[in-house]
């Protein structure tokens, strides 16, 4: 199926690009896999790779993209200083294949060559501020909590999600706590996140059910907000979490079943059998 799916995308780009097939196929795996931290021509959620090939080596890049935490951990000197430049924040290991990850290198070779940094369109284009209305706020709080429901019915944030803020309950466990994530990714960041979630449980979650352009809005505005009053809101309990941990975690976990099992047959294939035999006695 993945082939299938990179075969096609390759067909569709091939008469309108003029770039080596690798480069192609590079640039598909990229938007896919990469394009919701990582953009050419601006940082992002992670840094802008214009020029990555030439600031790094192959084996850097893909030892990195495999596991950067253990070049992290390892002490590389670049990877701690990017570490550090990008607050901690984790890249997940992509599980690419080494031929998958040529390809990327070679999209970000093209890349470099054809368009040197700083004078891509993309740097052109200034970061348009976002304006956020009180209406938006209450929208995205309304979705992240769950009272109002999203239009393609995916799960609520707060399944998953803590925000410590007054106005909401004490959110799930299971993923980060959402708080401060604005002031560490910014508008761009975390929108990038809600278009194309990067992370495998939250990826499944939205798979069939993808948030729309207004949902986002509102909850980057949600966010935002919680971002901006986190200092004036109390602490909650410390008892709590136990209790709503242990629910968003089952929540979350029959959630993922089900679309696993979704496709799968309503009654096992014995129950037939068993009904002729019923009727053969
Ligand atoms: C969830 C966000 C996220 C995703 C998805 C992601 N990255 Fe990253 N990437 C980062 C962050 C953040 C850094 C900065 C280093 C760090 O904090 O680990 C980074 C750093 C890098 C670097 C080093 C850049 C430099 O200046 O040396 C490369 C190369 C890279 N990413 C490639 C990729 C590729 C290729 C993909 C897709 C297969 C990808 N990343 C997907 C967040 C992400
Ligand atoms: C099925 C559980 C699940 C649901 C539902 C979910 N997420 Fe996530 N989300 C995750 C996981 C797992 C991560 C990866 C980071 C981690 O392990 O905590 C993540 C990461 C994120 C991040 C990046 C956090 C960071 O600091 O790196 C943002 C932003 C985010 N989610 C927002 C949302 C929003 C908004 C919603 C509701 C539309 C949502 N998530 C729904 C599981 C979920």
């Amino acid at each position: 199926m993945r082939h299938l799916t990179k075969i096609l995308g390759f067909l569709l780009i091939t008469p309108l690009v003029h770039l080596p097939a690798a480069a192609q196929n590079g640039e598909q795996l990229f938007k896919q896999t990469c394009s919701a931290c990582h953009q050419m021509g601006r940082r992002l959620v992670g840094p802008d790779l214009t020029g990555v090939t030439e600031r790094r080596t192959k084996e850097w890049i893909h030892a990195f993209v495999k596991s950067s935490q253990t070049v992290i951990k390892s002490g590389d000197a670049d990877a701690v200083a990017l570490s550090t430049e990008f607050n901690g924040m984790i890249m997940p290991d992509q599980s690419l294949s080494a031929g998958d990850v040529d390809q990327i290198i070679a999209y970000f070779q093209t890349f470099s060559a054809t368009a040197p940094a700083g004078t891509t369109e993309v740097a052109a284009t200034a970061e348009v501020p976002v304006e956020y209305t009180d209406a938006d706020r209450e929208t995205g709080q309304a979705l992240f909590v769950g009272r109002t429901r999203f239009a393609n019915r995916g799960a609520a944030c707060i399944s998953c999600h803590n925000v410590t803020n007054d106005q909401v309950m004490l959110g799930g466990g299971f993923a980060k706590d959402l708080t401060g994530v604005f002031g560490r990714m910014g508008n761009a960041g975390v929108a990038g996140i809600l278009g194309a979630p990067p992370f495998p449980a939250m990826a499944t979650t939205y798979a069939n059910s993808p948030l729309t352009e207004v949902e986002i809005h509102s909850l980057v505005a949600f966010l935002e907000n919680a971002d901006k009053v986190s200092a004036q809101q109390a602490p909650k309990s410390a008892y709590m979490p136990f209790m709503v941990y242990g629910g968003g975690g089952l929540i979350a976990l029959l959630a993922l079943i089900g679309l696993h099992w979704r496709g799968r047959m309503k009654k096992g294939v014995k129950h037939d059998i068993y009904d002729r035999q019923l009727r053969s006695i």
